[in-house]
């Protein structure tokens, strides 16, 4: 079984690819990555993962598992761990039953950000939030032969990120107030996805894999880069973590990088925005 999903590609058949939250943003960049592949996309009206699969589910053998799933509101898992361990814990292990070759996606948010130099996969975890916390345990819940990619600040041309929020703002109004002591890597879903397809196509090794944007910014910075691009005429006034005041601490600085041979090297996240934005037509 654990390797199927190489033998289905060196055998030269469609593999049977399972993607759970297949209606978020990097669900559907994962199902345009693996279009020559039999896909079931499950949405969350589909498969709650905090759920036992149905027989369908799990019917016909898996060649490999896209478990993009998540309790994504990071805030909100302030005000409810116990939900968001339910989904992303519990509903990795329910996902990690399945007993498929297995990739999870995790974060940037399992490090506490207190690190000047980039955080590499060796590096020890120290999450500052519940929704860190969840998905450090979503790591272990995956079990030592899935590939945990751990990837940031993610956006795409669908769903709730930061690009689309700042191009509705910046349509809206003259000045927008933007967190500037925060840094990390804007990761485009696209990207990301052709990344994983790279990493599983190639049979690496299992485990930690560090997959994120080329370069680093702040969110003002990133803000300003969006507003440049898609021509708004828009004001970044840059303010602190502290002066926003969101529930969950966030890590100040979070940059993704990989020690692994071979790791998927993705484009610069200013090609990244590019990329989102002529998808959007706003470019
Ligand atoms: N977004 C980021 O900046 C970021 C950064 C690093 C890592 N990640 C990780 O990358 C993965 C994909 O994130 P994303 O940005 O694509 O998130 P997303 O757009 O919020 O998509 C997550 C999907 O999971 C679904 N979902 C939520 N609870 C579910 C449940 N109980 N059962 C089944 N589906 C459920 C959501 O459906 P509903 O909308 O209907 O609830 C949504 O379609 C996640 O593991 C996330 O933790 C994200």
């Amino acid at each position: 079984m654990e390797h199927e999903h190489t033998d289905a590609v060196r055998a030269g058949r469609r593999r049977r690819i399972l993607i759970t939250g297949a209606g978020g943003q990097l669900g559907r960049a994962l199902q345009d990555a693996f279009s020559d592949d039999d896909l079931v996309a499950l949405r969350h009206e589909d498969w709650d993962v905090t759920r036992s699969p149905s027989d369908t589910v799990s019917q016909g053998g898996l060649d490999l598992v896209l478990h993009t799933a998540a309790w994504t509101d990071v805030d909100g898992a302030e005000a409810d761990p116990q939900g968001a361990a339910a989904v992303n814990v519990g509903g990795t292990a329910n996902v990690a039953a399945l007993a498929a070759p297995l990739v999870v996606f995790s974060t940037d948010y399992v490090f506490d950000g207190r690190k000047e130099a980039p955080y590499v996969e060796s590096d020890g975890p120290n999450p500052l939030s519940a929704y860190g916390r969840t998905k450090l345990h979503a790591e272990a819940a995956a079990g030592p032969d899935a590939w945990i990619v751990r990837t940031s600040w993610l956006f795409g041309a669908t769903g709730h990120n930061f690009v689309r929020t700042m191009l509705r703002l910046g349509a809206e109004r003259e000045e927008v107030s933007v967190v500037d002591d925060q840094r990390g890597c804007p990761t485009f879903v696209g990207h990301l996805a052709t990344g994983v397809r790279e990493l599983v196509d190639a049979g690496k090794p299992r485990g930690i894999w560090h997959v994120a944007a080329d370069g680093d910014c702040t969110w003002a910075e990133f803000a300003e880069a969006i507003f440049a691009e898609a021509a708004l005429d828009c004001r970044v006034r840059r303010i602190s973590t502290g002066e926003l005041g969101r529930p969950a601490p966030r890590p100040a600085h979070a940059i993704l990088r990989s020690e692994r041979a071979g790791a998927p090297a993705l484009p610069h996240w200013r090609d990244g925005l590019r990329a989102c934005l002529d998808q959007l037509g706003r470019r």
